[in-house]
């Protein structure tokens, strides 16, 4: 896993609960990597799996509903950094689609080793979009908050349902339907 889903993570928390609370995280987590990330680094995808486990411990806040909240957070680092993702795409679920077919596409150009999901999408109609997520890594629910975000940046407004199409978490359907105004 990219070293900046470790930094950015290691921010998150550092904003909500402080810098003691971050150190105190790292060294009880017991992480191969001792902690010490860079943004171009690569680690192992079992130490984000530890950090959340323990903030979820810490903080009595579930790890679904944090890897939510964290998926809302790095949001934010996108639209900063790589803000011309967005910029090219007219509406939300243009967006969304373009994940697959082409910004995750250009994220493993410049980062051969990223670890990342596939995205199946089709639209159902002209309101509602179907994406399955697929990904050893079960990170369905950090998914959802980077679609909650995504749909907040384009200023609309939709319900997310998801369904569990493997128990494990490694396939997840999401269906998007536009509110009707
Ligand atoms: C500008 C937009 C985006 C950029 C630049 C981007 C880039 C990245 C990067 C660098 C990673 C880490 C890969 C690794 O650790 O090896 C990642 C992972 C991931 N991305 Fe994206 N991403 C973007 C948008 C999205 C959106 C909107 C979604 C949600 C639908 C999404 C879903 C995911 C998920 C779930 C992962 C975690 C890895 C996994 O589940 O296997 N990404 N992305």
């Amino acid at each position: 896993m990219k070293g900046i889903v470790f930094t950015e993570f290691l921010d998150m928390v550092e904003k909500e609960h402080g810098y003691e609370l971050v150190d105190q995280m790292i060294n009880e987590c017991d992480l191969s990597s001792g902690g010490v990330y860079t943004s171009v680094g690569t680690y192992d995808h079992a130490e984000i799996v530890s950090l959340v486990s323990w903030l979820s411990n810490y903080s009595g806040v579930s790890v679904p509903e944090l890897l939510r909240q964290y998926g809302k957070y790095l949001h934010n680092t996108f639209v900063a950094n790589y803000g011309h993702f967005f910029d090219q795409e007219k509406d939300c679920f243009s967006f969304l689609e373009s994940i697959d077919r082409y910004i995750h596409i250009e994220v493993q150009k410049i980062y051969p080793d990223a670890e990342l999901p596939t995205f199946e999408t089709k639209r159902i109609n002209e309101n509602s979009l179907e994406m399955i997520y697929r990904s050893k890594r079960k990170m369905s629910d950090f998914a959802e908050g980077l679609i909650e975000k995504s749909l907040d940046h384009y200023k609309e407004k939709a319900s997310i349902e998801k369904h569990f199409i493997e128990e494990d978490g490694s396939i997840v359907k999401f269906v998007i339907t536009k509110s009707q105004i």
